[in-house]
């Protein structure tokens, strides 16, 4: 077989992403610690306790091993809660502690992407009323002119707010994450406070740092019909329409669209410098009179599909590609947010990241603008409402003595980061199964 090499282009942003509540630890002020002990909410009973330690200083050992494989960027996110531990008081020597690990990232190499919100509130915001108030968003722009202020020397990219979509359906309609509410009319009030917060943000980044660039991470879902029926394509229409599109349209327009109404919001019109793209996986949709929580639509993974450890992702690369050709209609840079696969075992995973790089290169090479990659994630962390069940590492973690656990997928991702691109080479040594799919003689 030839010997051949897929490249990127010079300055392509390689890296990995993770959260401030998954690898922290100790973060006890916020609404996932609450909700952590009560029972019933997290598989098996567990808690994020100490996490991956890197508020007690193991960043330094993680970044490390990121900057030595050869990364040159990590998205984090800096944890409200610790910054405003109350309404009315800002910690200063929290500020001091995300300078310090930005400072880190610098003399490693990696580039800073700051998410400002991901998934995670302080207690005091979750008692008055958490998203469903209509004065969190001013609270949040608040916290975040505070946090931008103290960072910007070494921030130039901001995420807003992280999978505005995922929190809204899973904190409101689905009620896995707290506060646990199944109400699809909260689910669509609360994603009206979502864009309004944005642009508030958004706003607010770009006065104190005109420079910068400022984007959503938004998850996007590649949603298929489950048959030809009419029905079924009316919902998966109305599925992407809401869950996909509302927010980067809300974000270019400045109008929420809800199929049956469309609110106005002129303010969030042009407000992302770039679109986050995070992509998992793809669902089929089919039509049920009693989904109504779920507008009528019922979602499954599609047949005969590869899937993850427990189930939680269906391997189609094809859906990756699709979620660059549907960026493109923002007329901004891409940048993949993240993307990964739980896979304790790493059997799957070296797959999974070459498969998946392979359709990012086809994207590349139509010239549409994707800037760079983040695969989630660095180390195993905890994994919101399926705890420690699920394991995103290409390090995985011992929680138990926090010892990290090199997986194969290290060395590829390392390979691939270096390179620039992906050889043949690579795929034979990590995944030979699909050589000749990915490099076809
Ligand atoms: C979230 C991450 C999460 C990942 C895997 C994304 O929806 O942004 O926080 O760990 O999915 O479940």
């Amino acid at each position: 077989m030839a010997q051949a090499t897929i490249r990127f282009p010079r300055g392509f942003l390689w890296g990995t992403a993770t959260a401030a509540h998954q690898v922290e630890g100790n973060n006890t002020n916020n609404n996932w610690w609450a909700w952590e002990q009560q029972e019933g909410r997290i598989l098996q009973g567990h808690k994020s306790g100490l996490a991956c330690d890197w508020w007690g200083g193991r960043w330094k050992e993680d970044l490390d091993r990121a900057a030595e494989a050869g990364q040159n960027a990590h998205r984090f996110s800096i944890e409200w809660s610790r910054i405003q531990p109350t309404p009315d008081q800002w910690d200063e020597t929290a500020l001091e502690r995300y300078r310090s690990i930005l400072r880190g990232m610098h003399e490693r190499g990696l580039m800073p992407m700051v998410t400002l919100h991901h998934f995670s509130n302080p207690i005091w915001l979750e008692e008055q009323g958490g998203w469903e108030n209509d004065d969190t968003p001013a609270k949040f722009a608040a916290f975040v002119r505070k946090a931008v202020d103290a960072l910007k020397e070494y921030v130039s990219h901001w995420v807003t707010i992280n999978e505005p979509n995922v929190y809204a359906y899973a904190a409101f309609n689905e009620g896995v994450f707290p506060p646990g509410k199944r109400n699809i009319g909260s689910t669509f009030h609360v994603m009206l406070n979502l864009v309004r917060a944005h642009a508030m943000a958004y706003k607010i980044i770009h006065e104190i740092q005109p420079e910068s660039r400022v984007g959503l991470a938004m998850n996007y879902l590649s949603i298929f019909p489950a048959t030809a029926s009419p029905l079924d394509r009316f919902v998966a229409g109305v599925q992407s329409t809401i869950y996909n599109d509302l927010f980067p349209r809300a974000a270019r327009d400045g109008k929420v669209n809800f199929m049956y109404r469309t609110v106005r919001i002129p303010e969030a019109a042009h407000t992302q410098d770039f679109l986050g793209i995070n992509y998992y996986s793809r669902n089929v949709a089919s039509f049920d009179l009693r989904a109504v929580s779920t507008l009528f639509g019922r979602m499954k993974h599609p047949e005969g599909v590869e899937e993850s450890a427990t189930g939680f992702i269906a391997n189609v690369p094809e859906g990756f590609y699709e979620a660059m050709k549907w960026g493109l209609q923002f007329n901004v840079p891409m940048i993949v947010t993240e993307n990964g696969v739980e896979d304790h075992e790493d059997k799957m995973r070296p797959r999974y990241i070459v498969q998946h790089i392979q359709q990012m290169w086809r994207a590349v090479n139509f010239n549409w603008p994707v800037k760079g990659y983040f695969h989630w994630s660095l180390v195993d962390n905890f994994e919101w409402e399926r705890g420690w069940t699920q394991r995103f590492g290409l390090w995985g973690l011992d929680i138990e003595t926090q010892a990290r656990i090199r997986r194969n997928s290290v060395d590829l991702y390392a390979d691939i980061c270096k390179e620039n691109g992906l050889s043949s080479a690579m795929v034979e040594k990590y995944c030979p199964e699909i050589l000749a799919r990915i490099f076809p003689d």
